[in-house]
C-alpha cells in the first residue's frame, strides 16, 4: 500500500521560499508515496492546562501526524532557530506524556534561507529535538538550501538547475531510507 509522507513546512507565509522547495520535492516522489501537507497554520499554543480538554487543532494534527509513516521537514530559520510554529507543533504531538506520535518513523530535513548560511541552526535545532521524539532523520546527505532568491523565478518556481538535480538526489536518498524502516 502507499506510504504516506507528512510534510511539514515551518512557516506560514503565502509566497513561502520553504513551501516553494516542499512543493518540488513532494513533486518529485514516486508514485507509490503519497505526499500530505500537514497543515500547522491552526494549531493551538501549547498550554498544558488543556490536556485533559484538548482543542480540536490539537486532535487534528496529532490524527495527520499518527496517519504519516514519515515526514519531510521544510523550516525556516528564525534567530537561528526553528520557528516558534514549527516547535509548537513538535510540542503538541509529543504530549500527553507517553502518547508522542511522532516517534519510530523515518524523516528528512530541508533548511531553507534566504541567507549563506542556509538555516544551518533551524536544521540542527530541529534535529536536536527529533533525537529526543525518536524520529529517525536522515544524515547524508544533508539539505541546506541558501541564497534561496536566486534560485526562483518571480512566481516561486524553482529554476536553478543545479539545485533541481540536488533535490533530485535527496529526494531518492530520502525515500531509500524510508523504505529501510
Ligand atoms: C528571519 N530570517 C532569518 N534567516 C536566517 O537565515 N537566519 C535567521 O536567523 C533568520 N532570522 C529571522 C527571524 C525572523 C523573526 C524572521 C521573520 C526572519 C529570514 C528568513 O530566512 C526569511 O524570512 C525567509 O524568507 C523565511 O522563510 P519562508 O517564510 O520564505 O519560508
Amino acid at each position: 500500500s502507499k506510504k504516506t509522507i507528512g510534510i511539514i513546512v515551518g512557516s506560514l507565509r503565502k509566497e513561502s521560499f520553504n513551501k516553494s522547495i516542499a512543493n518540488y520535492v513532494a513533486s518529485l516522489l514516486p508514485a507509490e508515496y503519497e505526499a500530505k501537507f500537514i497543515d500547522i497554520s491552526d494549531v493551538d499554543m501549547f498550554n498544558q492546562d488543556l490536556e485533559d480538554n484538548p482543542p480540536v487543532s490539537w486532535t487534528r494534527l496529532r490524527e495527520d501526524v499518527k496517519a504519516a509513516d514519515a515526514y519531510l521537514f521544510f523550516t525556516p530559520e528564525y534567530n537561528r532557530s526553528v520557528p516558534a510554529v514549527l516547535k509548537n507543533v513538535l510540542d503538541v504531538a509529543s504530549r500527553p506524556y507517553g502518547q508522542n506520535v511522532w516517534s519510530h518513523k523515518p524523516a528528512g530535513i530541508v533548511s531553507v534561507s534566504m541567507g549563506g548560511i542556509a538555516a544551518f541552526g533551524a536544521n540542527h535545532h530541529l534535529r536536536q529535538t527529533l533525537a529526543f521524539l525518536d524520529v529517525y532523520p536522515l544524515q547524508q546527505p544533508e539539505a541546506y538550501i541558501g541564497n534561496v532568491m536566486g534560485l526562483l523565478d518571480d512566481k516561486g518556481n524553482l529554476v536553478n538547475e543545479d539545485t533541481k538535480n540536488f533535490l533530485k538526489s535527496y529526494a531518492d536518498a530520502f525515500t531509500a531510507w524510508v523504505e529501510k524502516f
